[in-house]
Parts: structure tokens; sequence; C-alpha cells
């Protein structure tokens, strides 16, 4: 059993192996200079809508710009409504509230910790215009029941796919999933830059080109000097293009380790300690390890003696959150329920399966009736 540090999420050593295609493109990138809409953007954009199984993908500079830039092309803006699960990353509603939308904030599923269809509904009313399904921590929402209500009610359903690089429903891949998905490269995702950025998929030409004007200065395709409409900048460096062009021939590896690292927590967590729950059709790709515990200080404290790294995703639900204040609308029972028991072990393609027995072991020793299971039956990530 190893005995050292475990990061939470070890960076370096997932790009370690692939240091020589890196310095070959980030050569090529110096050579040509064109640092700005080079031709690896091109290149990783459609590679992306390809793995996305959609058409078209377009880089700009981080996931929420990527939401924000939907909301937009898709025409959503001061007096609309966006349904917004509560339990998310803030960024979701922030790009709600930068269109000039206001998000109605709904309660998840008690066993996914997924935004609950049936809330989605149910918070539809005259001024909605969309719903964000957010996939979090690398499972997908069950989009076919979002999809049966936005059908229903003439809506756009967005994805926010920051945490769900390569995961599938149903056999579909998010970003194939809505009218478009909102991706983030932020360093830490399943599919990381070296910095910021982010990406729109979409099957919808239109709506792509759209967000591209959008996106830089609201330029016209035929004319450089010519701006037809209101746009700002928010593009995909050629170098950050480049380096996701490299790590996207990894993604799939790297998703089955997770997938594999997960079977592994999943034989060894001990009694008390319970993986969030995966939806019967849903594909995960473990962004992160959600366990549910019923003392997180006790194990963190643990984690910390043992030099194990943790996370918690998220301890505050949105609408309690100060920033969003203004949007809370009552009780959102099953999330803030939620939030004081979850924690967040680590992931990373690089782990190895030591290294989650002795966080299990570490977990164990912290919980007085610790007791490791028989088995992993009916234990769904
Ligand atoms: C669910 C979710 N939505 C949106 C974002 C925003 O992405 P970015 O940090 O690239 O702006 C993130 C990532 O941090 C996220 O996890």
């Amino acid at each position: 059993m190893s005995t050292g540090r475990i990061p939470f999420l070890d960076l370096a050593a997932t790009t370690a192996a692939l240091r020589e295609d890196l310095d070959q493109v980030w050569a090529q990138v110096l050579t040509h200079a064109r640092y700005i809409g080079g031709p690896e953007v091109e290149a990783f954009e459609s590679e992306f809508a390809r793995y996305c199984e959609s058409r078209a993908a377009v880089g700009v500079a981080n996931g929420t710009d990527a939401l924000e830039l939907v909301l937009a092309g898709l025409g959503v803006g001061a007096g609309d409504e966006v349904v917004v699960p509560t339990n998310t990353f803030v960024a979701t509603a922030a790009a709600v509230c930068a269109v000039g939308a206001r998000p109605r904030f709904v309660d998840v599923l008690p066993g996914t910790l997924q935004i609950d269809p049936d809330a989605a509904r149910a918070a539809v009313g005259p001024r909605t215009a969309a719903i964000v399904a957010v996939h979090l921590f690398g499972q997908t929402a069950d989009v076919p029941r979002l999809r049966a209500v936005t059908e229903r009610h003439g809506l756009a359903l967005i994805e926010d796919a920051a945490q769900a690089h390569g995961a599938r429903f149903a056999g579909a891949r998010a970003g194939s999933l809505g009218d478009a998905a909102a991706f983030s490269f932020y360093p830490g995702k399943n599919l990381g830059a070296f910095g910021d950025g982010g990406a729109v998929v979409t099957a919808d030409a239109a709506l792509a080109d759209r967000v591209r004007r959008l996106a830089n200065h609201g330029r016209a395709e035929r004319d450089r000097h010519l701006h037809e409409v209101r746009g700002r900048n928010s593009r995909l460096d050629t170098l950050q293009a480049a380096v996701l062009g490299v790590r996207l021939g990894r993604l799939d590896a790297d998703n089955a380790r997770r997938r594999e690292l997960v079977a592994l927590y999943r034989l060894n967590l001990p009694d008390g300690v319970e993986p969030v729950a995966e939806h019967p059709s849903a594909e995960a790709v473990h962004h992160l390890a959600v366990v549910r515990i019923p003392d997180p200080a006790a194990a963190t404290a643990a984690l910390d003696g043992a030099g194990i790294g943790w996370g918690i995703h998220y301890p505050i639900p949105c609408h309690r959150q100060p920033a969003f204040a203004e949007f809370a609308d009552g009780r959102l029972p099953v999330a803030e329920e939620a939030a004081p028991h979850i924690l967040s072990l680590p992931m990373s393609p690089t782990l190895t399966p030591a290294d989650v027995e002795q966080v299990c072991a570490v977990l164990e020793r912290s919980l007085t009736a610790g007791r490791p299971r028989a088995g992993a039956e009916g234990r769904r990530w």
C-alpha cells in the first residue's frame, strides 16, 4: 500500500506522458505564430464536435462564457427565466444573470443529486425560456425527461457539460443531448487546457455561427471590419486549442481509468460512506468521486492527517449563496440536506489501486463503526 501524499488531482502527472506531443505542437504554434485563430483552433473544433457526436463546436474563452454565449445566441435575455438546478457550480447561474435573465433554481434528485425533471417541469412559467441540464460530477442529467418538458413548452434545452466530457445517457454523448452544450476546459476538467478555455457544441449550424460571431466582436464573416451585432472577445487561444487537441486523444482512456478507480472505490469504501447514485441509463465519466458521509469533518481531518487531498462540491447550494439571494424562492430540501454530508475523494487518472485502498482505509479509521462491505452489489456511483 502506498504511504505517500495522494493529491486530489495530479495535473502534472496527468500530462507527463504527453510531453513529447505537447512539445511538438507548442513548437508548431511558435513557428506559425498565429496565436489567435490559428489552424489548431479549427482542427480542435472539428475533432471535438466529432467526439461529441454533434455537428459544430465553437472554441471560446471559458465554460462560463460558453453558457452565456449559448443563451445569448438563443436570444435569451431580459424578462426571461431559465430553470437551473441549485446544486451546481455558481457559473451556471451567473451566466443566466449575465444575459439579463433570471435563474429559477430547482431541487435535485436525492440519489444522483442531478436536476429533478419533475421540479423543472413544475418551475416552468410564462417567462421560462430554457432549462439548463447540468451534467454534474461527470454523470449526465436525465435528459429524455427534461426533453419531454422542453418540447411540451417550446423551451430550449441547454447542457452544462463542463464536468462531463465523454459522458453518455442512453448511448448518446454529452454535447449531443440538448439544443446546445457548454463545455469548460478549465485545467482540472476531464479534458483540461493549460489555462482557461471552453466550447459551445451544437447541431444547429445557425446557432454555432451566431455564437462564433458574438465571441469575436460581432464581426461579420465576409468582412472583418463589419460588425453587424454587438459582440465581445471570448476566443479559444491557439495554444490552448493545440494542447486540447493532444489531450483529446487520451480522453477515452483517461475516462475508462476513472471508471476502474470508481469500481475500486465501490469495493473498498467502508459502511457509512455511500457513493452518489448513478442512473441506470447513464455512462458517467466520473469527473468527481462524490460520496455521502454522516460526518465529513471527521473524515476530512483524517484525510488531512494522512496527506490525502479532498474537496466539497458544493457546500452551499446556489439559492443559498448571497450573490443569488434575490432569486431564492423558498427551501430546496434535497440539495440543502445533502450539502453538509458530501465529500469529493481523490480522482485522477493517475491514481493507483493502492492509493484508492489507502483513501478507503483512512476513511474507515475515521468512522467509529466502519466495517468494509462484503461486496459492491447495489452500489452505483
Ligand atoms: C458545472 C459547471 N458549470 C460551469 C463551469 C464554468 O466553467 P469555467 O470555469 O471554464 O468558466 C464549471 C467549471 O468550473 C462547472 O463545473
